[in-house]
């Protein structure tokens, strides 16, 4: 469990430490990054173990990657697409939600948008991602599935013993 997380962190760093305009975003644009990477790490732990293997779980409701990205969040992100893809073209959202990097960034772009204290705790941080992520940007404070939760909590608390923040 913990080697494939370390090997994200080390895979994310790589792809998202680059230069976009080297990988290339499409059409769309990435404004800045309010998430930490051990963020981005503990929301695909949660949501897919960062099984990077390219899946939709549910093709009606179309969740799709590592972070079971839905195509509405997609569009409301600015429809990031990978190889110069044109946004409305129909594989445009499968292809970039289940690329790791695509759909790291369509988070930023989402939580940059969404950005809020959702637990009411005075700070915006990761816990606060972790709620936009799953109840999305209207309803943060709602309750989040048990399973995730826990999984993200593990995750966070496992970093923080590690020294990180
Ligand atoms: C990743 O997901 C695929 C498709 O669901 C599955 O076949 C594979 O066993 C998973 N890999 C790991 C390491 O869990």
């Amino acid at each position: 469990m913990k080697m494939p997380g370390l090997f994200f962190v080390w895979f994310l760093c790589i792809c998202v430490c680059l230069p976009s305009a080297v990988l290339g975003n499409g059409n769309g644009y990435v404004l800045d990054k309010p998430v930490t990477e051990l963020c981005l790490n503990c929301l695909c732990e949660a949501l897919s173990e960062c099984n990077a293997t390219a899946i939709c779980i549910n093709p009606k409701i179309g969740t799709c990657g590592i972070f079971r990205i839905t195509n509405d969040y997609w569009v409301d992100a600015g429809k990031l697409t990978i190889n110069g893809e044109h946004p409305d073209t129909e594989h445009a959202f499968i292809n970039c939600a289940n690329d790791p990097h695509c759909a790291a960034d369509t988070i930023q772009n989402y939580m940059h948008q969404f950005n809020q204290d959702c637990n009411g705790d005075g700070e915006m941080d990761c816990h606060d991602y972790a709620r936009i992520h799953m109840l999305g940007g209207f309803s943060c404070e709602g309750e989040l599935p048990y399973f995730y939760q826990s999984k993200f909590e593990e995750c966070i608390v496992n970093y923080q013993e590690q020294g990180f923040e």
